[in-house]
């Protein structure tokens, strides 16, 4: 994402925090990869390979890199959040980058807000407010909205913002944990519900508005913290 890589900026060396598969990981900068699960550090390019670890004891000296990220995992350091943020701050010398999600705006997304309760309560219990993650941090902290462009070919649920028919689709659905944590009838009773209000056009007529726009605010955020 070209807003991680201008908020990393001249950082040399980042260390990327609940790393996964290495989606949005800098290839023009040294990295480490910290990610705990086996799976998915399988997933990973060979030539990039992660360090077992977790957020709550980074695996890294103090002020031993440039820049601390992490992208949509902090939502999983669950109880220990900010310890983890800490942890952020004690490895990087200079920027700390987080993206995450402001739960109490995706909980008015079309599909959160009158769909998939199950999803919108889950976000809410799980996702520090940005604000209270901006108070975790040891230095100046600025929260930045990141609009979600409508073709974006990211696979979250936020993708789905101006795409009503992807809920229709079963391979868009099972690229998106939100749908894929979910028991069968909680899909099908939101398939069916949305494929209904499709069909006798309500949906187009509480929502329809958002099929002209390019971008939209579905959520996401960007925490970038400099110490300089
Ligand atoms: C939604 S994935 C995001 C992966 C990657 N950052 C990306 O954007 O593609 C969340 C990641 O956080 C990792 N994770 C879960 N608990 C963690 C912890 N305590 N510390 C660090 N990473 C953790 C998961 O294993 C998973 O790889």
């Amino acid at each position: 994402m070209r807003r991680i890589a201008s908020a990393l900026g001249d950082a040399r060396s980042v260390v990327n925090v609940g790393a996964g598969a290495g989606s949005y990981e800098p290839r023009d900068r040294a990295v480490i990869a910290v990610e705990p699960s086996h799976v998915m550090v399988a997933q990973r390019d060979p030539a990039r390979p992660a360090v077992r670890g977790s957020a709550q004891a980074l695996p890294l000296h103090d002020e031993s890199v440039d820049a601390a990220m992490t992208v949509l995992s902090l939502h999983h350091w669950h109880p220990e959040q900010r310890q983890g943020v800490r942890e952020m701050c004690r490895v990087a010398r200079d920027v700390v980058v987080i993206v995450t999600i402001d739960a109490a705006v995706s909980a008015r997304v079309w599909l959160m807000a009158d769909y998939l309760h199950e999803v919108r309560e889950l976000d809410l219990r799980i996702f520090p407010a940005p604000e209270a993650v901006a108070g975790w941090l040891d230095r100046p902290a600025s929260i930045e909205v990141v609009p979600v462009h409508r073709d974006t070919p990211d696979h979250t649920l936020l993708s789905f913002w101006a795409h009503p028919e992807r809920v229709l689709d079963a391979r868009a659905r099972a690229a998106t944990s939100g749908f894929a944590r979910q028991p069968p009838e909680v899909v099908r009773r939101v398939v069916d519900a949305v494929a209904a209000d499709l069909r006798d056009g309500s949906w187009d007529r509480r929502h329809g508005a958002l099929r002209g726009l390019e971008e939209y605010d579905a959520g996401l955020r960007l925490i970038v913290a400099r110490a300089s």
